[in-house]
């Protein structure tokens, strides 16, 4: 076998493009693969000799950043080879969300993330306070009975979300739809995925291979991150269900809000809610303690302002259910409003992404797993 060369392994001595040096990091982990064990990239990694950009994209994609293959690596820094897959990775995930964010020119938006968020928050904000000021001649007026729709019209409300919403569904599935057609992963059997939506759901790449977790600020393991994203990620789908669930109330069963405190939508979204609050607190005190060669610190902002910006929605929700009887709500109401409207315009263009990719991500590892190995050098 071919020593391995200098001019392949060695750490770049002027800035190489992202997609290089993940090919560079996924061609010293082909000839070493001591990482193995530890997530799907590598055993992905050993069905390829070459990776291209659509190889690199793929496996930046799977990697779930954990960690672990940093700190099992011989050849991370301080080593002359300066090996860092959980960063190269992580740089090279930027670049998939730009290159295939629809349209084109929003992409730029993921790279200034920190303050699309704010701006995109404070926005909101100014309109729905003024438009609860000028529908109602005040912010403050006597306790409602929780009757939202008499300071802001149902129909005003879903003229204002729907378009928004809709626009953030189509611009997120048009991206994935072009990153799965440059990968081209062949037809998925309802096996494959079943196994990749397992693996989505139960987060299976950040157990590290063992079950015992991932890496935040050390090479110890913990299962916390996993815990966290949990609470987020149902939290999320729970008020999601709760807004579907009073969606199908009031235009199927014609029962408007405010729902009673024991309904579906108030339980859910207050079960969710919590969920909210515990998962984005927590991930933001593992954020700001990990180990700062996991990630790419240019990415910070997006990660904390998305974080900050679900635990916001679910915050001020909280606002409105506890001070819906009094003459508060239509503040509370607006200020909830703003941070799900931003939540909205910002989900194709931050952080949400992350989710969609390595969705697609771990289809495409749960169809060609299936695959023969046309390298035949492993099992797997
Ligand atoms: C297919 C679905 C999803 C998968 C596989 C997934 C996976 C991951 C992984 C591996 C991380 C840690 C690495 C990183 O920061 O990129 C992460 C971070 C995060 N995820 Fe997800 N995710 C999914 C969906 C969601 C959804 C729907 C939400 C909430 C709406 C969410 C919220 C977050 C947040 C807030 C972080 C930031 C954590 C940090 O920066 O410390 N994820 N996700
Ligand atoms: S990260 Fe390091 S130890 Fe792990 S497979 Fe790659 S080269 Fe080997
Ligand atoms: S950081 Fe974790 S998930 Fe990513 S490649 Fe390394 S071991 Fe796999």
């Amino acid at each position: 076998m071919k020593p391995i060369a200098v001019a392949v392994v060695a750490a770049p001595a002027a800035p190489r493009s992202h997609e290089a040096e993940g090919a560079r990091v996924m061609r010293i982990c082909n000839a070493c693969r001591y990482c193995e064990g530890f997530c799907a990239v590598f055993p992905a990694m050993t069905r390829r000799l070459e990776f291209g950009a659509a190889d690199v994209h793929y496996l930046a994609n799977l990697c779930h950043n954990c960690g672990a293959c940093l700190h099992a690596c011989q050849y991370a820094p301080p080593h002359e080879f300066q090996l860092n897959v959980p960063q190269a990775l992580a740089k090279l995930r930027l670049d998939t969300y730009t290159q295939y964010a629809w349209p084109p020119a929003l992409g730029a938006l993921y790279r200034r993330n920190g303050l699309t968020v704010a701006l995109a928050l404070a926005l909101s904000c100014a309109l729905l306070l003024l438009a609860v000021l000028a529908l109602n001649g005040t912010l403050w007026h006597p306790p409602l009975a929780g009757d939202f729709y008499r300071v802001l019209p149902h129909g005003l409300m879903v003229a204002a979300f729907a378009p928004v919403f809709a626009f953030a569904v189509l611009a997120l599935a048009i991206g994935v739809v072009r990153f799965w057609r440059q990968q081209a992963p062949g037809p998925a059997s309802a096996v494959a995925a079943a196994e990749a939506a397992a693996n989505a759901l139960r987060l299976k790449y950040l157990d590290g291979g063992h079950g015992e977790g991932c890496n935040e600020e050390d090479d110890r393991f913990t299962l916390w991150r996993r815990r966290f994203h949990h609470a987020t990620f149902y939290g999320f789908l729970l008020c999601f269900a709760a807004t579907c669930v009073a969606t199908l109330y009031h235009y199927v069963l014609a029962w408007h809000a405010p729902y009673p405190l024991a309904s579906l939508p108030v339980i859910l979204g207050t079960v969710g809610g919590v969920g909210l609050l515990l998962g984005p607190a927590g991930l933001l005190w593992l954020n700001l303690r990990r180990h700062p060669l996991h990630g790419d610190a240019a990415q910070r902002p997006m990660d904390r302002a998305f974080i900050a910006l679900l635990w916001l929605v679910s915050a001020t929700g909280f606002g409105v259910l506890l001070w819906r009887d009094t003459g508060a709500m239509a503040l509370w109401l607006a200020v909830h409003l703003a941070t799900v409207m931003a939540l909205f315009l910002t989900l194709p263009y931050g952080k949400f992404a992350h989710g969609v990719y390595r969705g697609a991500a771990l289809l495409k590892w749960s169809i060609e797993r299936r695959q023969p190995n046309r390298i035949k050098l492993t099992d797997d």
